[in-house]
């Protein structure tokens, strides 16, 4: 599949095949988020593989719309580990979302393209999150992606929502 056909392509898939995917394709996954750029390549990100059920459902507690991560063959949670320094109003800041989103497309992008579907989860309570993760003090979860070959029909069923038209979403020059 060639990079543009994945990308609009690809739909979240929320409920997965009985069927493990494979160490190297989960490799090639775990490569692909690796090799996301980051704000002056500061790298502040870590990933934890999660091919235990019982530590997916854990987590799928943590999060309000979380349900589909249990039944996935496995989930990646993406960590924001904090910055060496704090602002002056002595909060822990974290620079990374941005990073994170691009390391968890670049992830799901690479699965899609090899048949393995996805579907993030929000951790609502991230301090649950932190817990079941055993992070340290300071460390954020900024997504969790459940990824598993599809269950039959599940393909074409959930998700695929509309987008809005291109010609709504792009401004020319200014707004
Ligand atoms: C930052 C982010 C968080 C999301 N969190 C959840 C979630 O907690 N649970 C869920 O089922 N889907 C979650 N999604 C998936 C969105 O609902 C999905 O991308 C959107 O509805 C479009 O779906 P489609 O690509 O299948 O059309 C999340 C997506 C993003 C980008």
């Amino acid at each position: 599949m060639d990079t543009y056909r994945a990308i609009v392509s690809k739909r979240e898939v929320r409920a997965f095949a009985e069927r493990e995917v494979p160490g190297e394709v989960v490799a090639r996954i775990l490569q692909a988020g690796r090799m996301a750029g980051s704000a002056k390549n500061a790298q502040p990100l870590r990933f934890i593989v999660m091919r235990e059920r019982e530590g997916r459902e854990a987590l799928a507690a943590c999060g309000g719309f979380a349900m589909h991560v249990p039944a996935a063959a496995f989930a990646v949670a993406i960590v924001l580990v904090p910055e060496p320094f704090r602002d002056d109003g002595g909060f822990t800041i974290f620079r990374g979302p941005f990073d994170a989103g691009r390391a968890a497309q670049n992830m799901m992008l690479a699965a899609w393209s090899e048949g393995v579907a996805s579907c993030p989860a929000s951790m609502h309570d991230a301090e649950c999150a932190r817990l079941v993760l055993g992070l340290p003090e300071g460390h954020l979860v900024a997504n969790v992606i459940a990824f598993g070959y599809a269950a039959e029909g599940a393909e074409r069923g959930i998700g695929g929502r509309p987008r809005m038209p291109l010609e709504e979403m792009v401004h020319e020059e200014r707004w």
